[in-house]
Formats: structure tokens, C-alpha cells, sequence
């Protein structure tokens, strides 16, 4: 049975963690002022949108939206359910949590009843159906034979519940007949095609059907890879992008394979999902592969925390090496990591290699054909140039020394001037100041490019009508300012204008009758709902001036004041508007009047306000 998290026990993690640290693992911070700004990792930007704020635990990105705590952080990033967040908070953390209230024996009873929980469980159920006919039956068998002809035994194809779509449909009619989801479901979960007059379609048939796995191991999507190849249908097919599935933020088997990463600080990347599990079934467990599309900085953000060295084994063909230069590139800019290839013979891809030479050849590969980045390069800036001109040793010593300005291994570099040197009759100490020219610009480029990026802070002020920053105002204080928050508890009949401020202060008044003080992670999580959450965040990451008493009553003052009159003049702004669509002379005369005496009294409350 699911096993909940005490309280006492999340209470020690969030006390002990640092949102800081944590963040600081998957985004590169910077700080300014008394907030820190990155690359927000939910989304790609090009200048910083995303804040922490270490005083009060939180992070926000004012381009997504997005904030909450430390746990919010990882629920949203790793697709994490609450307790998996705080167990993953105390392992980067390295914080005591026993062993119980790992996530697997957490499985999360909150989650089974949310409409993600309802989708994840129609992919399970899904896998399992597919998986059944692939293994047990007639029509599976065609399948079956195709993938043990690639090398891949039961027990492998049991571990990653492959299965079998059949030619004939067969999942729209197996959920209808148990009773598994309602047709809205059904639409969202990406596994039907929706037909002109608006009934679902299997999306998958006559395909292998691979399972696509979260970090936490549960199955959000499918890749299917035609059996019988036809030029008018895809290769593979993937599911559409839905709530849970984001194809640039998924590794493939990254779930089973991060322990070992976590162990080894290694990790291999593919380029395809067939290499990873050929790379598995031949012993390599620490292999993960990309969507079909370039790897991406969330992905990259994935292994940070628990990598060191990314060993890149990608097809050897020309696509392959591409591919290679790209996700090099991309690993260098994240820092952090060391980075070779693993080069394969023949263009081979590694599925192919173990095909052809065996699982050891393979391993042996692996651990002995490792190119280090800038050997990498030294061959792949041989392609397409004349080697024996000039100008084309000159272009190619060019590039692969503008690459070495890159590398921070020193002996690296020295090993490839001496190499340059060798290659072409050089003098090695021309290379290395011709070397040094490189890295000045690269370095002068850099900052020049961080000067153009200035980290943008709005003020929100100026966003707001007055009433609304009053109310965001009073909730800042009523949350940080303990003097403010008695004296408005001790009013008789006090109410914010709009609903959910009015529910996050009965919310407050909770959270006050159960914690002495404010701690902002905290309160995030006592809150429960996300939109308050995310109204709280923004709130917070707001600058509202030094408080005063004074400040205090005005905001007040505005809120009984003013608001009512906003209220009163909005409706009738809209009775006006009606009235005059419908062209009713008196009813316009009339409401006209009042709405100039509204603007009026609004004027003359504003003016004492002053
Ligand atoms: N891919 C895709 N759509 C295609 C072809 C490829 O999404 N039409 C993606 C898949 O995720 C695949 C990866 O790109 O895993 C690599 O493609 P490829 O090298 O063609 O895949 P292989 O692993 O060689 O596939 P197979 O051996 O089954 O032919
Ligand atoms: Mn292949």
C-alpha cells in the first residue's frame, strides 16, 4: 500500500534544503541584487527570465509564468509527483530520508485520481495490451520475430514491455469495453486519431510499439517503428506532444539507466532508442538517446546533476558526425562536463556494430575506441577539403584550433598542437600563440555577448490598476509583516474585492493558526492549489518598498474604498454598452448620469487618499 510522507519528514528536508543549490544544478544563476537569474529551463529563451529568490525559497519566470518552491522545481522539471520531489530534494540534497519513502514504495495516492494519473494509467494499460499480443499471440508473431532478429532477447523486450500494434485496431475498442477512460481522455492522450466527425482512431498500427518512460519510470508515450517499411508512413512514429509528454525534455531509458549514471558519472548517449537497447542488451545500462531530434539544454539539464562524462556514440555516418559536432557544442556551453565520442567503424550505427561484431567486440569498443573532443575534430574538419593546398591546410588548422580555444584541458590542447605541428612541419609555438589570439576573441565575444543580454527585472507596478496593487500589497504584508498581519485580523468586517486574494488571506489565517512564522516554501505547499501558488509567487518576487503603518492603512483604505466603486462602475460601463446596442434612449440617459457620478466620487476618494 502507498506509503505517505510524514510531515515531520518533509518539514526536515524543506528546512535543510536550499532552493539555490538545487536549482542551481540544472541552471546557471547569476546574481543580482538579492535575486539570482538564469535561463529559465522549462522553455528556451535567449535573454533570463528566470529568478530565485534565496530568502524566501522560491523561483519564478516571469516569461512562463512558472514559480512555486524547491519541490515545485523538481515536480515540473523531472515530471515528479510531490513525494518523489521531496525524496529527490534529499538525495541532491544529501539529506537522511529513510529508505521507505523512496518512490518506490511511494507509489502516490494523490496522483492515482488526477486526470495525469487517469492518462498515465491508460498507457499502462495500453503497454500491457500491446506487450500481450506481441508476446501471446498469432498475430504478434511476425513481430516477435522481427525484434529477436535484431538481437533482442524476451528477457530485454519483457524489461521494456515492447509490444505489437496489430494491423487491425484494436485500442479504441479495448478501452470502450472496460471502461477505461471517457472520450475526452481519449483525445488527450495522443493514442487515437481524431476522424472528421470527431470519433477516435487508433494513431498506432502495424508497429512495434515502443514504450516511452518519465524519470520516475512511468510510461507517458509510445515511439512505434513501422514492421513492414513503407515509403508513405514514417519509420517510427511518436505520439504527439501532450500534458505529460514533451519530446525535448525526455531521454529515452533515462529512468533505468540514471542510478548507474549516478554511480559511474557516465553516461552514453545514442543517437537512436534501438542503439540504447542494443547497447543494454550487449551490458552498456548507462545508455540514453534523444527523441529523434537534437538533444536539447533541458535534456542536458536532466544528466547535470548526475553526470560527469558524456560519452558520445552516435551513428558513424555523416548525419551521425553532425549530429556529434551539434551535441558537443551543446555540452560545452552547459560546462560542467566531460566530453568524448565513442567512434564506430564502418558508418556503423551502435545497433548494427553489435549485430554485426557481437556484444564484447561492442564493449570493448566502447571502453577502448573513447576520442577525446579535439581528436574528434581533427578528423572531422578533414572532411570536404584539400588537404594538400595552402589554403586548405589553413582553413583546417583554423577550425580545429578555434575549437581547442573551447577546450579548458590543457594537456588536450597540447597534445593536438603537437600533433598540428607534426602533421603540417610547424613550429608548435606559432600554434600555441596563434592559439591564444583565438581564445581572446572567443573570451572578448562571450563577454560582449553577456553585456548584450542584460538581465531584464520588470516592475510590476506599473502593470496594475490601483486597487489590484493594493490588494497584492496587503497580501505581501499580511504574509511578511507579523504587526500587519494582527492589525488586520483584528478588523471586524475587512475583505479583499477579488476572490482570490480574499481566499489566499482565509488561507493565511490557517497557516498562521498552524505555523508561528512565515517561511515561503512552506506555505506554497500548505496551499495546495496551483493558481494561488503561482499568485503567491508573483507576488512575492515583487518589490513593494519599505512598510509603514501608514503604507499598511492606505492599502487598506483603497481596498474598502475604491474597490466597491471599481466594481459598481465596471457594470455599469457594460449596462451602458447594452443599452445602447439595444438603443434605449432613457435607460442610456440614465445610466450615463450615474456613470458620471461614479467617476466622480471614485475622484474624490482617490483625492482624500492622498
Ligand atoms: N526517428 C524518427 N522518425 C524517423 C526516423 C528516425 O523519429 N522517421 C528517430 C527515432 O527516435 C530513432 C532516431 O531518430 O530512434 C534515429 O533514427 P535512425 O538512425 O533512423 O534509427 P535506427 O535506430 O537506426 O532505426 P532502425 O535501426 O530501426 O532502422
Ligand atoms: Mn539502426
Amino acid at each position: 500500500m502507498a506509503q505517505r510522507i510524514p510531515e515531520a519528514v518533509i518539514e526536515n528536508v524543506r528546512s535543510q534544503a536550499n532552493i539555490l543549490d538545487v536549482v542551481g544544478q540544472f541552471v546557471q544563476l547569476q546574481r543580482s541584487g538579492k535575486e539570482w537569474f538564469g535561463l529559465c529551463p522549462f522553455h528556451s529563451e535567449k535573454t533570463p527570465s528566470f529568478s530565485v529568490n534565496e530568502q524566501k525559497q522560491f523561483f519564478h519566470c516571469f516569461s512562463c509564468n512558472r514559480g512555486g518552491n524547491v519541490f515545485s522545481f523538481l515536480m515540473e522539471l523531472e515530471d515528479l509527483s510531490f513525494p518523489e520531489a521531496v525524496y529527490r530534494v534529499a538525495e541532491l540534497e544529501n539529506i537522511d530520508i529513510d529508505q521507505q519513502y523512496s518512490p518506490q514504495n511511494t507509489a502516490s495516492t494523490e496522483q492515482e485520481n488526477s486526470e495525469n494519473g487517469q492518462l498515465k494509467h491508460l498507457y499502462q494499460t495500453a503497454a500491457e495490451l500491446y506487450h500481450y499480443i506481441l508476446m501471446q499471440t498469432k498475430i504478434g508473431q511476425p513481430a516477435l520475430d522481427y525484434l529477436h532478429q535484431r538481437g533482442l532477447d524476451d528477457a530485454l523486450i519483457d524489461e521494456f514491455n515492447l509490444g505489437f500494434a496489430p494491423e487491425q485496431k484494436i485500442l479504441a475498442e479495448y478501452f470502450s469495453s472496460h471502461q477505461l477512460g471517457d472520450y475526452q481522455l481519449h483525445r488527450k492522450s495522443g493514442l487515437f486519431i481524431e476522424k472528421n466527425d470527431g470519433t477516435l482512431t487508433d494513431r498506432f498500427f502495424n508497429r512495434v510499439m515502443f514504450p516511452l518512460r518519465n524519470a520516475s519510470g512511468q510510461t507517458i508515450a509510445f515511439s512505434g517503428r513501422a514492421l513492414v517499411r513503407d515509403e508513405r508512413t514514417p519509420k517510427y512514429l511518436n505520439s504527439p506532444e501532450t500534458v505529460l509528454f514533451n519530446k525535448g525534455r525526455l531521454l529515452f531509458n533515462f529512468d533505468k539507466a540514471k542510478r548507474l549514471i549516478r554511480k559511474s558519472g557516465q553516461v552514453f548517449l545514442f543517437e537512436g532508442f534501438m542503439d540504447v537497447l542494443a547497447a543494454y542488451q550487449a551490458g552498456i545500462t548507462n545508455g540514453i538517446a534523444s527523441m529523434g531530434t537534437s538533444l536539447t539544454d533541458e535534456q542536458i539539464y536532466l544528466l547535470r546533476p548526475i553526470a560527469k562524462e558524456v560519452l558520445i556514440c552516435y551513428d558513424g555516418d555523416d548525419p551521425g558526425q553532425e549530429a556529434t559536432k551539434r551535441a558537443i557544442t551543446l555540452l560545452n556551453e552547459a560546462g560542467h562536463f566531460t566530453v568524448k565520442t565513442v567512434a564506430l567503424p564502418e558508418k556503423l550505427d551502435p545497433d548494427e556494430f553489435v549485430r554485426k561484431y557481437g556484444a564484447q567486440a561492442f564493449q570493448k569498443n566502447c571502453q577502448e575506441n573513447q576520442i577525446t573532443v579535439l581528436e574528434f575534430y581533427l578528423e572531422y574538419f578533414k572532411k570536404g577539403r584539400n588537404l594538400q593546398t595552402e589554403s586548405g591546410q589553413l582553413a583546417y588548422i583554423t577550425d580545429v584550433l578555434s575549437q581547442a580555444a573551447e577546450v579548458d584541458d590543457d594537456l588536450q590542447v597540447e597534445l593536438t598542437l603537437t600533433k598540428l605541428a607534426r602533421e603540417f612541419a610547424l613550429d608548435k609555438a606559432s600554434l600555441a600563440s596563434q592559439l591564444r589570439v583565438l581564445k581572446q576573441e572567443a573570451g572578448s565575444q562571450r563577454a560582449k555577448a553577456q553585456l548584450e543580454s542584460p538581465l531584464v527585472k520588470v516592475t510590476n507596478a506599473e502593470h496594475y490598476s490601483k486597487v489590484e496593487l493594493a490588494q497584492r500589497t496587503l497580501i505581501h504584508y499580511l504574509l511578511n509583516e507579523p504587526n500587519a498581519y494582527l492589525y488586520v485580523a483584528n478588523l471586524p468586517s475587512f475583505q479583499f474585492e477579488n476572490v482570490d486574494y480574499q481566499a489566499l488571506y482565509l488561507l493565511i489565517q490557517g497557516y498562521f493558526s498552524k505555523y508561528q512564522t512565515y517561511i515561503g516554501g512552506q506555505f506554497l505547499d500548505y496551499l495546495g492549489d496551483e493558481n494561488l501558488k503561482k499568485l503567491v509567487v508573483s507576488i512575492e518576487m515583487e518589490d513593494y518598498g519599505a512598510y509603514s503603518e501608514e503604507e499598511l492603512k492606505d492599502c487598506i483604505y483603497v481596498i474598502d474604498n475604491e474597490a466597491p466603486l471599481d466594481t459598481r462602475l465596471v457594470s455599469v460601463k457594460r449596462e451602458l454598452e447594452q443599452a445602447k446596442r439595444q438603443n434605449e434612449p432613457t435607460k442610456i440617459m440614465e445610466l450615463t448620469t450615474q456613470y458620471i457620478e461614479l467617476v466622480k466620487l471614485k475622484q474624490t476618494v482617490a483625492d482624500d487618499n492622498r
